[in-house]
């Protein structure tokens, strides 16, 4: 971070930009064995750009089912998601692929890295999806390790890195495409309190600073009192 930047999370929060995400009576259900599951019964919620929005609820609530909806990866049964003024319900699978590479960014709890790759190598995978040219894509790469702090790991493979380590190399790779949203699950799940809030105060900068929305599903308390609004998920419901 040059001596200019703004410090993580110090930056106030701005007024919410128009919504990105517009989520109404969204519900989805599986068919298990000939058996219906109704797992998300009815979510209506806005997501702004330059707001963090944490996603609780318990275990088996719904969250990430809700969060693979909202990251285009799978589609509701019924009702509407709309990304960036887009009804993404009636889209077919090349153009809802193209809207979640240009404009969503991934981290998970189990940070899902590829093994015998480098930290450079992992953070360039959707740069190289994107068509990102190869010398673009290292220098780029760089750039993200550097600024959460991994500078001096640029050569490391996931093996040779903590967890908290991990999962900033995922965090920048979800950064590497500049996504107008990130999404979150669990980021913090499987880290101590420090590599936690290095995380949060990185996702929040996202926010503070380049006006992304962020939604961070966690059990956290900590995460969520952090957000700049929660959103609870009860049985299937937002609340
Ligand atoms: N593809 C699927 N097919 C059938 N059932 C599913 C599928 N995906 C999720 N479910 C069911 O939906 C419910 C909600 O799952 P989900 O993973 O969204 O919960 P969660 O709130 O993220 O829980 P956790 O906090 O434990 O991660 C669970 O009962 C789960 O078994
Ligand atoms: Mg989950």
């Amino acid at each position: 971070m040059t001596a200019d930047a703004p410090c993580p999370s110090v930056v106030a929060p701005r007024r919410p930009g128009p919504p990105l995400l517009q989520v109404k009576n969204l519900t989805r259900h599986f068919t298990v064995s000939g058996t219906r599951i109704d797992v998300l019964h009815d979510c209506t919620f806005d997501v702004a750009r330059g707001e963090v929005v944490a996603i609780v609820g318990q275990s088996g609530s719904g969250k990430s089912t809700l969060l693979n909806v909202l990251g285009l990866l799978d589609k509701p049964s019924t009702g509407s998601y709309v990304f960036d003024g887009v009804e993404t319900t009636p889209l077919r699978e090349g153009r809802t692929s193209r809207l979640r590479g240009d404009g969503i960014g991934f981290v998970f709890q189990q940070f899902h890295l590829l093994e015998r790759r480098s930290a450079l190598a992992n953070v360039g995978v959707p740069m190289v999806l994107g068509g990102v040219p190869v010398l673009s894509r290292r220098s780029r790469a760089k750039e993200l390790l550097e600024s959460v702090g991994l500078g001096h790991r640029l050569h490391s493979q996931p093996h040779q890195l903590s967890g908290g380590e991990q999962q900033r190399v995922a965090l920048a790779r979800a950064l590497s495409r500049e996504p107008a949203l990130i999404l979150a699950d669990e980021p913090t799940g499987a880290l101590d309190a420090a590599s936690s809030t290095m995380i949060m105060d990185q996702l929040i900068d996202q926010a503070r600073v380049r006006d992304a929305a962020v939604v961070v599903v966690t059990h956290d308390p900590k995460v969520a009192e952090s957000a700049d609004r929660v959103v609870e998920l009860v049985e299937g419901r937002t609340r």
